[in-house]
C-alpha cells in the first residue's frame, strides 16, 4: 500500500511564509489539508518524500522559478472565460465604448488602452479586445493597446497561444464566436485580427504597473486570495494605474465598497457593483481665479 504523504503543520506554516514572501497569497490554517492534497501528486511526480523536501526545493531560486506555477496552481485557480460576468460586458459594448468613441472618435489620434491584471490564460483581455473590434468605427484608426499580467509564466504561455477549449468559449455569444475564432477539431483559434491587439507579460500585483494611464483596468477574482495588508498595496498599485476619467473593474468576489479602508485606497467614484472611475482634474474654467 501507498504511503500518503503528510503535511505536517510546520511544514505548512513554512510553505504558506513562502508563498506569502513571493506572492502575498495568504493561506489561512484552514487551507492545509486542501494544500496537502493539492500538492501531494506534484510531490510523486518530483519524487520527493516529504513536503520538508518539497520545500527545500523551493527556496532554491532557480527551482523556484521553475517550481512557482505547480505551487501556484495548489494555492489559487486560474479560472476565467470569454465574457465572464454577461453585465460587465454588456456596459463596456454599450456605455464605455461609445463613451470613448464620443470624446476621441474625431481626434487625429485616438488611442485606447486596457490592462487586465492577473489576467490568467487572457480571456478578459481578449474579450475587450473583440468587443473593441467589434464596436470602435474606423478601427484601423485606433491605437489599441491591451496588456493581461500575471504571476504564472505558465497561464501566460497559454494567453499568447490564443488556443481555447470548449469550457473558455461556451457563454460567448455564438455569432461572435464564429467569426473571431477559427474551429479546430476540439479546440478554437482566436484569430490574430484580436491576437494582435493584446501582449501578456510577468506582473506581480504586489509592484506597480508601469506605464500607467490605462482607460480601463480590470481586477477580477484575484483579490480574495491575498490578505488586508496585500489588499491595500495591490489596490494601490491599480488605481494608480489608472487615467483620469478611466474606470477600474472589481471581481463580484472582492467586494472593495463595503470595506472603509479599502475604498479611501481606491479613492474614486463608484459607478455600480464593482466599477469604479478616477474623476478627471478639475479645470479652472477661463475667468475664474481673477
Ligand atoms: C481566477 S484567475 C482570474 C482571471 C481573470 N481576471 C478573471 O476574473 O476571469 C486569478 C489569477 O490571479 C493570478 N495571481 C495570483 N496572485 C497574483 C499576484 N500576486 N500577482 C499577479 N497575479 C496573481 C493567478 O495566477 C491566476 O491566474
Amino acid at each position: 500500500m501507498v504511503k500518503l504523504i503528510e503535511l505536517t503543520p510546520d511544514e505548512f506554516k513554512k510553505l504558506a511564509k513562502l508563498i506569502y514572501e513571493k506572492t502575498g497569497i495568504h493561506l489561512p490554517d484552514s487551507k492545509a489539508t486542501l494544500l496537502g492534497n493539492r500538492l501531494r501528486r506534484r510531490l510523486r511526480e518530483l519524487k520527493l518524500d516529504s513536503f520538508g523536501a518539497y520545500y527545500d526545493l523551493l527556496r532554491v531560486e532557480a527551482k523556484y522559478e521553475e517550481e512557482l506555477p505547480h505551487f501556484l496552481s495548489a494555492v489559487t485557480t486560474n479560472e476565467t472565460y470569454f465574457f465572464r460576468n454577461t453585465n460587465l460586458w454588456n456596459f463596456i459594448q454599450e456605455k464605455w465604448i461609445p463613451e470613448i468613441v464620443e470624446t476621441r472618435g474625431k481626434k487625429p489620434k485616438r488611442s485606447v488602452r486596457i490592462w487586465s491584471a492577473a489576467s490568467s490564460s487572457g480571456e478578459e483581455a481578449y474579450t475587450s479586445g473583440i468587443c473593441l473590434r467589434e464596436k470602435l468605427p474606423n478601427f484601423a484608426k485606433w491605437n489599441v493597446s491591451i496588456v493581461g499580467s500575471d504571476i504564472s509564466d505558465r497561464v501566460l504561455e497559454r494567453a499568447r497561444g490564443g488556443v481555447y477549449g470548449e469550457y473558455a468559449v461556451a457563454r460567448m455569444p455564438k455569432p461572435l464566436l464564429s467569426k473571431w475564432f477559427t474551429k479546430n477539431e476540439d479546440s478554437y483559434t482566436l484569430k490574430q485580427d484580436v491576437q494582435k491587439l493584446v501582449s501578456f507579460q510577468f506582473h506581480n500585483l504586489r509592484d506597480a504597473m508601469k506605464p500607467g494611464d490605462f482607460d480601463l483596468v480590470f481586477l477580477r477574482n484575484v483579490l480574495m486570495y491575498f490578505d488586508t495588508e496585500m489588499k491595500r498595496q495591490v489596490l494601490k498599485n491599480v488605481s494608480d494605474a489608472v487615467a483620469p476619467g478611466g474606470y477600474l473593474v472589481i471581481g463580484d468576489v472582492d467586494p472593495v465598497r463595503n470595506d472603509k479602508e479599502l475604498r479611501a485606497i481606491v479613492a474614486m467614484d463608484y459607478q455600480g457593483p464593482n466599477l469604479y472611475r478616477k474623476p478627471l482634474p478639475v479645470t479652472v474654467g477661463a475667468g475664474e481665479g481673477k
